[in-house]
């Protein structure tokens, strides 16, 4: 007979104590951390793409939702001649094609925004501009602190840096400047080389904590929370190691191809795009030890831990761990899509990678063993960001009714795009007199229970340079160490004879080349 409660304080008391407390952090409070100083944010490259489709409408959701603080002031400077009221023009109708605008907002914003006609390489344009600035700082009250964002092309960072420096504006707390911080974009030059003579370049006027380097990836809600869901849980941890885990499956494809970037894309291809950054920042999330606290310094000390625990290549033996392909003609999303070498701007007997799957492995006391899988392409099938984690099968199989004698070992899937959301997959009973299993899963999506606001990756990393978090940002020795483990596969992919030999060609709209098989 079922024992049936009577009293209803009993059961309440019962589920209470079953279901756990919720922290009651307001929402508001999670979406903006800190109050950032006044300040004045100098976009270099200010007519540009990513100025229009990035960066003017993550300024304005931000002041929508009141995370930038008064005063404030946004100054554009480019090699187009324009004014104040031009430039406004021009970036209200960019908000507009954003989807961000807001028409009873947008006058209070336009006042914040100004213009400077600017030549980049011109000492004496760039000494008027500083001129400027010093005024706006002065008329607006912005403290002297400034944020030079860099919306350049890569081969202008150095010189555009080098002439912040030369006028005076790098320099903090000095000749009426506060703090002065520079925000640079991906790619961290082309190869090691490259990436410490940019650096050393930057180093000449900025310290590092003055320099920002963006990975947009990092930003994502979903990539922030493999650390809260590793290490402020303890459910998971103790079996994240070689004992539990059979392989790791980082995964990062779109049906994207090189749109109008094949003037970079030729010179980057997918090693460059997406492994050198993207790619390693979620190897290091998923594969680092628990810093000892959540600081920037920490969690990045940890980070360049797991990158100088990269198993170096075998150059001769590439093959063997990396698969190289580049998107012949195809059907995407039900179009059809042209070749890579059919594109516009790329050479029809371009070598350039387009999609990569490399295995690799960490040579550490945690990590020893485990495969890590790194898939990223373009003009794949389906647009797909993901973590897999695979455990290892049950030890011994005690249940007689299984397929072939398998028990689907437990996976569990962090989900960063399309589903933003956890699954784990494991084994249960099916219903019924006889013993069958069959596999179920737990989810959590992350808009279960939230309705509140939701930041954009750019807007994260704005507000974070704007309070001087370093956190989401990447550091030169993370750099360098990434760069280290890439060139030499770069140059032996790009340099050797067989080049036709290593690269494998798959349908646009497919999901890569055959030749992963082998990898798999
Ligand atoms: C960029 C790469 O950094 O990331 C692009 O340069 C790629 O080639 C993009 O398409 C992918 O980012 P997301 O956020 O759309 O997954």
């Amino acid at each position: 007979m079922q024992s049936k409660v009577t009293n209803p304080n009993i059961s309440e008391a019962v589920i209470a104590a079953a279901s756990a407390p919720d922290l009651g952090i307001d929402a508001q409070q999670c979406v903006m951390a800190g109050q950032p100083d006044p300040c004045m944010i100098v976009i270099l490259g200010a007519t540009g793409d990513l100025t229009s489709r990035k960066l003017m409408p993550a300024l304005f959701n931000l002041y929508v939702n009141n995370g930038l603080r008064d005063p404030f002031l946004i100054v554009g400077a480019g090699r187009i001649q324009m004014d104040d009221d031009a430039y406004k023009a021009k970036m209200e109708l960019a908000l507009k094609e954003s989807g961000a605008y807001d028409e009873a907002k947008w006058p209070a914003f336009a006042l914040a925004l100004h213009y400077r006609h600017t030549n980049f390489e011109d000492l004496e344009s760039f000494k008027t501009l500083a001129q400027s600035l010093r005024n706006l700082d002065k008329q607006f009250q912005t403290g002297g602190n400034r944020i030079f964002y860099m919306a350049l092309p890569p081969s202008v960072y150095k010189p555009a840096a080098r002439i912040i420096g030369r006028v005076g504006l790098a320099a903090e707390n000095k000749n009426g400047n506060g703090w002065s911080r520079i925000v640079v974009e991906k790619p961290f030059g082309t190869d090691l080389k490259t990436a410490e003579d940019l650096d050393e370049s930057l180093n000449r006027d900025f310290k590092e904590h003055q320099i920002f380097r963006i990975d947009h990836f990092l930003a994502k809600e979903t990539v922030q929370n493999i650390l809260m869901f590793r290490f402020a849980n303890s459910l998971f941890e103790p079996i994240w190691n070689r004992s539990y885990i059979d392989s790791i499956r980082i995964t990062a494809v779109e049906t994207l191809g090189v749109e109008h970037r094949a003037g970079y894309y030729e010179q980057a291809g997918v090693l460059r795009d997406m492994f050198q950054n993207h790619m390693m920042q979620l190897l290091a999330l998923t594969a680092m030890e628990p810093p000892s606290r959540f600081e920037a310094d920490h969690v990045r000390a940890e980070k360049v831990k797991v990158f100088r625990s990269l198993r170096p290549f075998s150059v001769d033996r590439l093959q063997d761990d990396l698969i190289l392909g580049q998107y012949a003609a195809g059907t995407v999303d039900g179009k059809p899509a042209a070749a890579y070498r059919e594109e516009p701007g790329v050479s029809p007997e371009s070598f350039t990678p387009t999609f990569a799957m490399m295995k690799v492995y960490l040579d550490n006391w945690r990590w020893q063993g485990v495969p890590f899988l790194l898939t990223s392409g373009k003009r794949m099938r389906k647009k797909l960001t993901e973590i897999s984690v695979q455990f290892k099968n049950v030890p011994h199989l005690m249940f007689r009714r299984t397929i072939e004698g398998i028990i689907p070992a437990n996976r569990l899937i962090l989900g960063i795009y399309p589903d933003e959301k956890i699954t784990l997959t494991f084994q249960t009973k099916n219903p019924g007199a006889t013993v069958c299993l069959r596999t179920v899963t737990m989810d959590f999506h992350y808009d279960q229970n939230y309705s509140g606001p939701v930041l954009d990756a750019y807007e994260k990393v704005l507000i974070d340079c704007m309070l001087g978090d370093q956190m989401l940002f990447w550091h030169q020795d993370g750099v360098e160490l990434c760069w280290k483990f890439l060139t030499p596969i770069l140059n032996r992919c790009e340099t050797c004879g067989d080049q036709a030999e290593m690269l494998h060609f798959y349908e646009a709209g497919s999901m890569g080349p055959q030749a992963v098989e082998a990898l798999k």
